[in-house]
């Protein structure tokens, strides 16, 4: 009976024994994957000699994400683990992940990253920012804005959260030139790279890059203005000029689920000192009449209408939003207009929590 025991035991032992070898061959493995990628990247620009001016400097492909305020395995982190096999799935440039988490969220990022790791057998490039710090570094932006745009003050950093992209040049790297923003929420139909050479689209004095709201959400904040005034301001897009206006053929505001940011460029501009400033955002909020609830995309809107310099338009198919929650509020009659999108889709949106068809 003894020696049975004994033998089940061993048998045990050696089981373990070959499951952390086996896991310990797969974790060197990725680091050496990792060094041979960089090895391989310095190898190419070296041999790379006749390089017109614009491409010398590589490229770096800086993805961001929030995780946080995940307690547990969730619906949110398999979310976050789909849109990073799908990122690195889709990807024809090396990716590099910056997640911003709390210390619960990371531990769950981190397990969700290996999982990636061991399911596609290819090195994941992260690192974490931590959430606090990162509010820190931009309260006074969040101080200004909540009033504005936030459906109820939070507390602790969740009022942050809905800032990030505004103050992201002060949280990444000084490195980074330029940074993609990415809500959860996302799947990619094509190559993420797509979305990277929009920034050589940007006219000099972009700093943002979004694609149109897709629903009649600012038509239906700006009802008491649009009441009083003639404007093309929370309008669908029509196929042709109906005014004379900044916009001419209407303007649906922005959608923040995707967010192109000029970091170098804004950590040098005065001019969004200015209109980050109270008294810009109280002066725009008070002449539309503007009360959102909706965080930086609501900034990004009047940004849009009022220093439309400011913003790059991307086309719909680089944010097509899929929630319908409008249609079955009041504005059935012309949700379809918003929502209309022509262009190849390269990112799906699944806002409030729809299901994307894949
Ligand atoms: C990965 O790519 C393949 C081929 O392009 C596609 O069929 C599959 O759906 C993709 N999976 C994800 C998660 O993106
Ligand atoms: C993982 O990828 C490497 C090449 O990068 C390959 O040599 C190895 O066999 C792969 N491992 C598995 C389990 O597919
Ligand atoms: C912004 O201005 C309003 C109106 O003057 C004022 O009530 C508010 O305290 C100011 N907020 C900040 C953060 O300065
Ligand atoms: C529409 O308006 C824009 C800007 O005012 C103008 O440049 C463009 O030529 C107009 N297009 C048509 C078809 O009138
Ligand atoms: C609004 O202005 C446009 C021209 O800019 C004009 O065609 C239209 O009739 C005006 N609408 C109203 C309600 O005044
Ligand atoms: C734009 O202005 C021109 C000249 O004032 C006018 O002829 C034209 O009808 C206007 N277009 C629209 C769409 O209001
Ligand atoms: C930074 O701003 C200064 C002064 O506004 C300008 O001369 C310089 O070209 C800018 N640099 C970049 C990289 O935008
Ligand atoms: C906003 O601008 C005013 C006047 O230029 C200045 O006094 C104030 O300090 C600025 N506020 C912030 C938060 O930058």
């Amino acid at each position: 009976m003894s020696k049975i025991r004994t033998n089940v035991l061993l048998n045990i032992c050696i089981v373990i024994g070959l499951l952390l070898l086996f896991y310990y061959a797969f974790l060197t493995h990725d680091t050496i994957n990792q060094r041979n990628l960089k090895k391989n990247a310095r190898k190419d620009i070296k041999h790379v000699k006749f390089l017109p001016p614009s491409l010398k400097k590589r490229r770096e492909y800086n993805v961001w994400l929030i995780f946080t305020k995940v307690t547990k395995i969730s619906t949110l982190s398999f979310k976050f683990r789909d849109l990073i096999h799908n990122l690195l799935n889709v990807t024809s440039v090396p990716l590099k992940f910056n997640i911003i988490v709390d210390k619960i969220s990371q531990r769950i990022a981190e397990n969700q990253i290996s999982d990636v790791v061991l399911y596609m057998n290819k090195s994941v490039v992260y690192s974490f920012y931590d959430i606090e710090e990162s509010a820190k570094k931009i309260q006074d932006i969040v101080q200004v804005m909540t009033p504005y745009f936030s459906s109820k003050p939070g507390t602790y950093y969740s009022d942050a959260l809905f800032y990030i992209s505004l103050g992201l040049y002060r949280i990444a790297p000084q490195s980074q030139d330029i940074a993609v923003l990415l809500d959860c929420d996302l799947y990619f139909k094509k190559d993420v790279a797509l979305l990277f050479k929009e920034f050589d689209k940007f006219k000099s004095t972009a700093l943002f890059g979004l694609a149109p709201e897709l629903t009649p959400v600012y038509r239906h904040i700006l009802h008491m203005y649009k009441a009083k005034h003639n404007t093309t301001f929370g309008d669908y897009y029509h196929q042709q000029n109906i005014s004379n206006a900044t916009h001419p053929r209407g303007f649906q505001g922005y959608n923040s689920g995707v967010v192109l940011i000029r970091l170098k460029a804004q950590r040098n501009s005065t001019e969004f000192l200015k209109v980050i400033n109270n008294s810009s955002v109280l002066e725009m909020t008070s002449k539309y009449k503007f009360r959102g609830h909706l965080g930086d995309q609501d900034f990004y809107t009047l940004l849009g209408y009022e220093y439309p310099h400011l913003i790059q338009t991307l086309n719909c198919g680089f944010n097509r939003q899929l929630c319908t929650w409008w249609r079955d509020h009041g504005y059935s009659d012309i949700f379809d207009h918003y929502a209309k999108c022509d262009h190849d889709t390269v990112v799906l949106h699944g806002n409030c929590n729809t299901r994307i068809p894949k």
